[in-house]
């Protein structure tokens, strides 16, 4: 059987970004994982290989992550959405899908994290789609999946 193709993973030191990489290494996908310091996209790595020995594990910074799959996931906080897509905009290649998981959560204002903003291009997708190069495909995904049932392989919902 054909491999799967790889996934990156922007963001991928972070809470979901973690939860995401151990489910989907669990499945058997190849990974990228990407941080903003190539060194906490290592340390992410590690942490995904001990609870998933033999992973197919890549790690750098986000740009070079999202330039390793087809499929680049980016699980960042609404403040920093913009800078990231920017960050890794030219690594997109044409045809890249990107899943985006940014949930506008008023805490990127010091407001409460039960409260959402609102955002001018109508969602943080949105928003997302307007900062991609011409030919990628944005996602809107995963908003209501959480880290922290992802982090617990018992989860029934989430068992293989
Ligand atoms: N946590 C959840 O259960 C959950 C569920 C569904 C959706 N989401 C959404 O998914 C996104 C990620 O959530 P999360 O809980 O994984 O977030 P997080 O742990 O706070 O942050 C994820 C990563 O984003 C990077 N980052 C880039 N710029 C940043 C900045 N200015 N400030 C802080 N971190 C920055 C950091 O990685 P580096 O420092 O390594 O670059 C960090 O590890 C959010 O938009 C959230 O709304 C979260």
């Amino acid at each position: 059987m054909p491999l799967p193709p790889r996934v990156s993973i922007v963001g991928a030191s972070g809470a979901l970004g973690q939860g995401l990489a151990r489910r989907w290494a669990a499945a058997g996908i190849p990974l990228a994982l990407g941080s903003r310091e190539a060194s906490r996209a290592q340390a992410a790595a590690a942490e995904v290989t001990a609870a998933v020995p033999g992973a197919d594990m890549e790690f750098g910074e986000n740009a070079t992550a999202a330039e390793a799959s087809p499929v680049v996931a980016v699980a960042v906080p609404f403040a920093a959405q913009a800078q990231t897509y920017k960050s890794i905009a030219d690594a997109l290649a044409p045809g890249t899908i990107v899943l985006d998981a940014t949930v506008p959560l008023a805490t990127a204002v010091g407001g409460k994290p039960t409260r959402t903003l609102g955002v001018w291009q109508g969602s943080a997708a949105q928003q997302a789609a307007e900062l991609v190069p011409e030919g990628v495909s944005v996602v809107s995904a995963l908003h209501t999946v959480s880290a922290a049932m992802l982090a617990d392989p018992g989860h029934r919902a989430l068992r293989r």
